[in-house]
């Protein structure tokens, strides 16, 4: 019998819950394709589960959300395409911000924004400058970001302090990387979730995900609800993280 959302609620742990997801939102297109709709229409039913993966996050107490709405290679993509893509997030911040503020969120963009339609620059500037201060979660969009583009800007950025004698060369370690980056004071992702069948990471968070769990669901995004995103933390949560060292049992065995 499979599990409920009720179920869900019941069995995760809420003292070990990821303090970090990230979601790459794939399937879209193929969901918008099943039912002989424009591909857009995919995209505006995805922003309907990102609503509700949201809510959920924030209702559960996540520090932290990223999601992938847009990378640097998206731009490839048909121009209409992508101007419904810009369309749709304006309408998302403008739909979305007041809720986002009463719950406490702080949105931030990962990625060149800067470089966007001017619309776009506008609607994200207002969201920032509104959630700046607001202590609950973190909702990270991950927009124009491409993660080996991230990680030549911080490279760059400590090189120019280097050069500008306000940094030395032994003082770049992983911390002052991290604090380079866009994710910059946060923590790594613990879970990442992608859906709609593929098994890659699209130049999505390569630095943060050096210890991330994944998981993988052919779900496409739009059909992506509140009991699938329970059932990846519950799941994420029976697994055994070592990061690298040996299992809760093996450290006992070896101290007897
Ligand atoms: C991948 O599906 C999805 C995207 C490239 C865009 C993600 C955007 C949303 C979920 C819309 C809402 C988000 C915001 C921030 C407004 P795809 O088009 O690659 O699907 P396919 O692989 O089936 O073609």
């Amino acid at each position: 019998m499979s599990r409920t959302t009720t179920d869900y609620m019941q069995l995760i742990n809420k003292d070990k819950l990821p303090q970090h997801i990230a979601i790459i939102m794939d399937g879209n297109g193929r969901w918008a394709q099943k039912r002989f709709m424009p591909r857009t229409f995919g995209h505006r039913s995805g922003m309907n589960s990102l609503k509700q993966v949201v809510e959920t996050c924030c209702e559960l107490g996540i520090a932290c959300l990223t999601v992938y709405a847009f990378s640097t290679e998206n731009w490839k993509r048909p121009r209409d395409e992508v101007n419904y893509l810009m369309n749709l997030l304006v309408e998302y911040v403008n739909k979305e911000i007041e809720e986002l503020h009463r719950n406490g969120i702080r949105l931030q963009i990962l990625g060149d924004y800067r470089s966007l339609p001017e619309r776009s620059i506008k609607a994200i500037e207002m969201a920032l400058a509104k959630t700046a201060a607001n202590q609950g979660m973190v909702f990270n969009i991950a927009l124009n970001y491409g993660a080996r583009d991230e990680i030549i800007r911080a490279a760059r950025s400590l090189a120019r302090q280097v050069e500008e004698g306000k940094l030395r060369v032994e003082d770049i370690n992983e911390e002052t990387f991290s604090r380079a980056l866009y994710t910059s004071g946060l923590p790594d992702p613990d879970l990442l979730i992608r859906t709609a069948g593929e098994m890659r990471l699209s130049n999505f968070l390569l630095w943060q995900m050096a210890y991330t769990e994944f998981w993988f669901t052919s779900i496409l995004w739009p059909d992506f609800d509140k009991e699938e995103l329970l059932r990846a933390i519950w799941e994420y949560q029976q697994r055994d993280r070592r990061f690298g060292g040996l299992k809760k049992s093996e450290q006992e065995d070896h101290h007897a």
